[in-house]
């Protein structure tokens, strides 16, 4: 099946002439090129697809080129090189009104500062875009109330921005963002200037509203926190380059650069890792005790832990698949110390 969205080899340089310098070093300029002549590699050589339905987290330090990218595949810039495909249409190729329609009817947009227009109320940021796709304000402002109402702001609609508090105002930016009924859903950082506790709130609001909605989303952030709770798939930037794209299973048992281990530092490991990833080969012992390898290593600690013998691993079909002893379960709960 075609994804919902496909990002080939994209490049975002800046400085004077990037598609001459690009073309110069044959499509792979070196860190000293950058340096040497004066370019930024904000984005170098990106390269991901994202499947229907799915939530694909981008996370990164500041700087490493997340926003780039997203603007990128919105077509908010043009990228130096590569090709995003949205459905199979190369979008790159897209003609101004071609973008201007797939804006308004496919794409949808939240940004991290709410970008909310300061004179009009909540309700009439939430019509604006519907209003210019040509709505009568009645019918506009209808869909306003009920796109409000949805992000739980209801009895707010004539509130203007400033008399709304951070987090609702970034409910206005997501009921706005959903006025089209988009395809494809990019949030930039979307909680980042909430504080801890709005923010845990805003991604189950966010949680909440994907299974009811089941859009295709990107979505940035820089905290790997975050990213476990709402993400499907995490790719991690660095300096422009996508370093790993990983399920968050994965970029914890097996990160790919010391940079990916940092970020995965503070990850709940006991929760993300699964019994099937730390399983060794052969069964436990006969009739004894078995558990699912999906299962997570913090449900299932206590029961090996207790248990004299390997305990055996079975698949989603109760086949035994592996076995997973009491030093393997400790090694896995306490991998620092372990190391030591
Ligand atoms: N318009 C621009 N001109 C020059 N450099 C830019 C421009 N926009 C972004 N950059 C540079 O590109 C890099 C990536 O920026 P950005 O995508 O905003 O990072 P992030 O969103 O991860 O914080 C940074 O080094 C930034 O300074
Ligand atoms: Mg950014």
């Amino acid at each position: 099946m075609t994804p919902k969205l496909s990002c080939e080899n994209i490049w975002k340089i800046y400085g004077a002439d990037p598609k001459e310098f690009l073309r110069r070093h044959e499509n792979n300029p070196s860190e000293a090129d950058f340096a040497g002549e004066g370019y930024v590699g904000a984005c170098r050589d990106v390269s991901f697809t994202v499947e229907q339905g799915e939530i694909l987290v981008i996370m990164g330090l500041s700087g490493s080129g997340k926003s780039t990218l997203i603007r990128c595949l919105s077509r908010l810039i043009d990228p130096t090189a590569g090709a995003v495909k949205f459905n199979g249409e190369d979008i790159t190729e897209a003609n101004e009104s071609r973008l201007i329609d797939m804006r308004r009817r496919q794409l949808g947009m939240v940004f991290q500062n709410f970008g909310l227009l300061p004179h009009r109320t909540a309700a009439r940021n939430v019509s604006f875009p519907l209003e210019i796709r040509g709505l009568s304000i009645e019918e506009a402002m209808t869909k306003a109330h009920n796109l409000l109402k949805l992000v739980g702001l209801n009895g707010r609609e004539s509130y203007f921005p400033h008399e709304l508090s951070g987090g609702q105002q970034q409910r206005v930016g997501i009921a706005r963002s959903l006025a089209g009924d988009p395809e494809l859903w990019f949030l930039d950082e979307p909680f980042s200037a909430l504080d801890p506790l709005i923010r845990r709130e805003m991604q189950d609001e966010f949680l909440r509203l994907q299974r009811l909605l089941k859009k295709t989303i990107v979505f940035i952030t820089h905290d790997f926190d975050e990213a476990v709770r709402v993400a499907s798939r995490i790719g991690i930037m660095k300096d422009g380059v996508l370093v790993q794209l990983d399920t968050p299973e994965e970029l914890i048992t097996n990160p790919a650069t010391d940079y990916v281990r940092a970020f995965t530092k503070t990850a709940p490991r006991q929760k993300l890792v699964t019994v099937g990833k730390i399983m060794l080969p052969g069964v436990g012992v006969p009739h004894g005790l078995s558990i699912s390898a999906s299962t997570s290593i913090e449900e299932a600690a206590p029961r090996v832990l207790r248990s004299e013998f390997d305990v055996t691993v079975v698949d989603d079909r109760n086949q035994p698949v592996g076995r997973i002893t009491r030093q393997g379960m400790i090694a896995a709960l306490f991998p620092e110390e372990m190391a030591q």
